[in-house]
């Protein structure tokens, strides 16, 4: 039998309510997302991604002159401590990928830095872009971008990765991507980062985790592989050949399915709007009606393998075709997710700190009972 067969466990917790929050709601039969209050497709197109990280930590939309302050105070937390970019140093010479690069990043940000929940919640949101941009040039063999406060959160992103300030068009569509994906409910990453918080942890302990839960190719580690998988198609007329194949070696086609979305996620359709909007203002308008038929052809042939199962098109799909037609590279699309993510994280934490209990679920043990330990006689090989 297999381990998750025994009686009383829930394979995967599917199911399972396990916390109470105010920050967002993921109904998977009706393909609605709220977040704190807002449907995702009204909030995130339209919402400045520091309105939305204040929406989040402090549970309503700021009054101007909030807004204003906290954009400020974000930006002054922008700069790295000298130890973080050194261990990115390190991390680009040995060719680290560069999530393990934001996790050992995410780890040291506090060095140097006590401060309330809510100080580490600030700094770890503000520090992702210049963390993940810095590792990028210094990957390169380029000089990292001096920080710049006079730009909002979404183009100093861009310009940490390109060191040129972007046109409005291309900061509006990260900022809708960083919004779309700023929290959603209690998926694995949150999950993760409420658990180390529970024990009354620190927040860039939680943080940490949770980087390291995102990185996964079954939660934030999707989208590379699913432009790979249009690139490989490369032409409309060979997407159901190649999806075939695919499906046929038993493969999952990434951006597609989901644990609780039993019908298709609302935010593919904010980010294909995003991406449609943008490919359509001067991108690769091609590879954006090529991604449509791969996208038509994948959910045809999984009705027809996995007829019992209702998989359709998720957040991840559409995130490679926008991030693409950003000119960021796959290896980056990852940790642009947690650049919104963090966000959702942060404010996690808050609320499990403040609201929340020790989690400490049980486990039940499939294992043998009543062996004795004797230890074998010294030299002799066991
Ligand atoms: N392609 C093909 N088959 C699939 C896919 C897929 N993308 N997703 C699920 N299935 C099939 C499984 O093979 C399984 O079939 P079987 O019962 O005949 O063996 C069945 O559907 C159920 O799969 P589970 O793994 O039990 O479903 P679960 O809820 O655990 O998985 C998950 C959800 C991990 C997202 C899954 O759909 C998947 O692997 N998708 C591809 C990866 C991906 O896109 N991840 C990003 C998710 S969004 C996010 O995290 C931000």
């Amino acid at each position: 039998m297999a381990l998750a067969e025994h009686e009383g466990v829930t394979d995967g917790l599917e199911g399972i309510v396990a916390a109470a929050t105010r920050l967002s709601h993921v109904d998977g039969e009706a393909g609605q997302l709220i977040l704190a209050g807002y449907a995702v497709e009204d909030l995130a197109p339209h919402a400045s991604f520091e309105e939305v990280a204040y929406l989040f930590l402090h549970g309503r939309v700021p009054a101007p002159a909030e807004r204003a302050a906290f954009a400020q105070d974000l930006a002054r937390r922008r700069a790295l401590p000298p130890a973080v970019i050194e261990v990115l140093r390190e991390a680009a010479a040995a060719q680290t990928p560069p999530m393990d690069a934001l996790r050992m990043a995410a780890a040291i940000l506090s060095l140097g830095r006590p401060g309330t929940p809510l100080d580490d919640a600030l700094t770890a949101i503000a520090s992702f872009p210049a963390a993940v941009g810095v590792y990028w040039r210094l990957r390169r063999g380029e000089t990292p971008v001096p920080i710049r406060c006079d730009l909002p959160h979404a183009a100093h992103y861009l310009h940490q990765l390109s060191g040129a300030e972007p046109p409005p068009e291309r900061a509006r569509a990260l900022e809708t991507y960083l919004n779309t994906v700023s929290d959603h409910g209690l998926n694995a990453s949150t999950f993760a980062a409420r658990v180390i918080v529970s024990t009354q942890s620190d927040l860039f302990s939680a943080i940490t985790g949770a980087v390291g839960a995102l990185k996964g190719p079954l939660h934030g580690g999707a989208p590379g592989p699913a432009l790979d998988l249009v690139f490989e198609i490369g032409a409309p007329e060979r997407a159901e050949a190649v999806i075939r194949a695919r499906l046929d070696r038993g493969e999952r086609l990434m951006g597609f399915g989901h644990r609780v979305y039993r019908v298709r996620d609302p935010r593919a359709d904010v980010l294909a709007q995003a991406a449609e909007r943008f490919y359509a203002g001067g991108g690769d308008g091609r590879l954006y009606d090529l991604a449509r038929k791969v996208e038509a052809t994948a959910l045809r042939l999984l009705r027809e393998y996995k007829p019992d199962r209702r998989l359709d098109t998720n957040v991840e799909f559409y995130t490679a075709l926008l991030l693409h037609g950003l000119g960021l590279p796959a290896e980056l699309f990852t940790p642009t997710f947690a650049a919104g993510r963090v966000v959702g994280w942060a404010a996690h934490c808050l609320e499990q700190l403040r609201d929340g209990r020790l989690i400490r679920p049980q486990s039940h043990y499939a294992g043998p009972v009543g062996l004795h330990y004797h230890r074998a006689p010294a030299g002799v090989a066991s």
